[in-house]
């Protein structure tokens, strides 16, 4: 390190181990659900909680090229995510200890540089919270719609992106107080809100407010308890983006999952796919003689269905009438 000397550090440490489901320490946000083993995955005993945070960078190592002293910084939140491709994660207070304490050492490649425009509580909430309101929205341009679930954190950030992008929000929130200041300070266009507390049904109320086709991302905070609601709200070929499990996790509630995953996203056949289809084959000129399993004549019918329900073909089996 260069001429700065740390010689005291403060940081906040668990003094308990992890035992899920027990509140162990009081924070805000995502570092509560982490802290006290909401998150669905282990946290390390007696680590450092939290893990938004923004600092300027005091001191270097000799080998770091990408750095200055007095750069703004935060590090990123899953310290082994630097390309998307890496097989392995490693959150900041879960698997590692987190950011609360008043001196932080990174390697370079953890750390981003912030904008200079905001002060340091605005460039705070970055990591975590911007992060992920940024990842889950990644793809969606003006004219699409989005419902954002919740006025915490995450869904806070969403929202000003959202806007900025040129989406049309539906915004639902537990508290009418919290959706009056909402749509007050975004009244322009105004603001869709829907009461996800006062109407056990909302997915109807945004599917009204969406002319019946529902929106094209979600962001989902809920888990088990919303996620079928979400879906069912989500238009045909649109996204849920699952980013957090605030509700209570029973996966019974999750029984109609499978029928309206599969109705919402993954078998469209709309026409326009079978015309892009047949124009692709049309000018591959594909043939499919290696994935019939056999031809069978109309009168065959009986046989060729018992064949099917033994499991015996492979591809398919084609039932031909006479003559064509
Ligand atoms: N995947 C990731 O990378 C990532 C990153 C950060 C956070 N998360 C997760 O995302 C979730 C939100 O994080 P956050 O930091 O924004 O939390 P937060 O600030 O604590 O947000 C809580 C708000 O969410 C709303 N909410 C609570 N239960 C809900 C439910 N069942 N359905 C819909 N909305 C509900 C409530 O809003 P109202 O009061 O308006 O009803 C509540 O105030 C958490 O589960 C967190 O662990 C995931």
């Amino acid at each position: 390190m260069a001429d700065i000397q740390i010689t005291a550090r403060r940081a906040f440490r668990r003094t308990d181990n992890y035992t899920p489901g027990t509140p162990k320490v009081k924070l805000v946000t995502e570092d509560v659900n982490t802290a006290n083993g909401g998150n669905p995955w282990p946290v390390t005993p007696h680590g450092i909680p939290c893990n938004d945070a923004a600092g300027e960078i005091i001191a270097l190592g000799e080998k770091v090229k990408t750095l200055s002293r007095g750069d703004r910084v935060a590090p990123i939140v899953d310290t082994e995510n630097i390309t998307g491709r890496e097989p392995i994660r490693s959150w900041l207070a879960a698997d590692e200890d987190g950011v609360l304490a008043d001196y932080l050492v990174f390697d370079e490649t953890k750390l981003c540089k912030l904008p200079t425009y905001l002060d340091w509580v605005g460039a705070s909430i970055i990591p975590c919270a911007g992060v992920t309101a940024w990842a889950a929205l990644k793809g969606f341009t003006v004219g699409h719609s989005v419902l954002i679930q919740g006025t915490g954190g995450v869904s806070m950030f969403a929202l000003k992106l959202a806007r900025a992008a040129g989406l049309q929000v539906v915004l639902s929130s537990s508290s009418e107080d919290k959706l009056e200041k909402m749509r007050q300070q975004f009244s322009s266009p105004p603001l869709l809100t829907v009461n996800y507390a006062s109407n056990p049904n909302w997915h109807e109320e945004v599917l009204k407010l969406t002319d019946g086709a529902g929106v094209d991302l979600v962001i989902e905070v809920g888990g088990c308890q919303s996620l079928v609601k979400s879906l069912k709200c989500t238009k045909r070929g649109g996204t849920v983006s699952q980013v957090g499990y605030l509700s209570k996790q029973d996966p019974s509630q999750l029984a109609e999952l499978l029928p309206v995953l599969i109705d919402r996203r993954v078998i469209l056949r709309i026409k326009t796919h079978m015309d892009d289809l047949c124009a692709a084959l049309s000018a591959t000129q594909m043939n499919f003689d290696d994935v019939i399993d056999s031809v069978q004549p109309f009168d065959k019918a009986d046989e060729a269905i018992e064949y099917i329900l033994q499991g015996k073909q492979i591809g398919k089996l084609v039932l031909r009438i006479e003559g064509k």
